[in-house]
């Protein structure tokens, strides 16, 4: 019986490679950063808190790898599962430049030029004012470098967790 449960246990744990990534999200494995695409649109706000909610964050590339990792998961969208939003090609980032219209920021306080990847794509990025009528926060789509967009606006969002500096 006992040796039964150990077989058992090993045959379900072998192919379990990073049994803390939690449900939904996927892995790359380079980087050890698990993302996952929330359906539910939400506005920025919102969509920053459900990821706390889930002991994420909104997902912020620093890499141009990290980037493309995660332009591959929203190429690979499921569009018709997208619920609420008007607009279903920009999909949510922790990025904004809410704080000071000049300085594009992570969720962690950072200059994004500081960071590593601020690729935008045209026309995009350009902070040109603090008015609530320009975008003041960030997305990625299937095709372009960062996007940026209507805070208030509600999109799909995607979320990350860094499995690496988990406890
Ligand atoms: C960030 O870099 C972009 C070019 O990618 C530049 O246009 C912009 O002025 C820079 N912003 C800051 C705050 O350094």
């Amino acid at each position: 019986m006992r040796g039964r449960v150990t077989i058992v246990t090993f045959f379900i744990a072998l192919p379990c490679i990073r049994c803390d990534a939690p449900d939904g999200y996927v892995v790359d494995k380079t980087t050890d950063i698990g993302y996952r695409i929330f359906y539910q649109s939400q506005t920025w706000p919102v969509a920053r808190d459900e990821c706390e909610d889930d002991g994420a964050k909104l997902a912020v590339p620093k890499t141009l790898e990290e980037f493309s990792f995660m332009q591959k998961l929203v190429r690979g969208m499921h569009y018709p599962s997208i619920v609420d939003s008007e607009y279903q090609v920009v999909v949510w980032l922790g990025i904004n430049n809410l704080d000071d219209y000049r300085i594009w920021k992570n969720i962690d306080g950072e200059n994004i030029n500081e960071t590593g990847f601020h690729e935008w794509a045209t026309g995009n990025g350009g902070g040109y004012s603090d008015a609530p009528e320009e975008p003041h926060c960030a997305g990625l789509d299937a095709v372009h470098w960062l996007r940026d967009f209507w805070c208030h606006r509600r999109q799909p969002y995607l979320c990350q967790i860094n499995l690496k500096n988990k406890i």
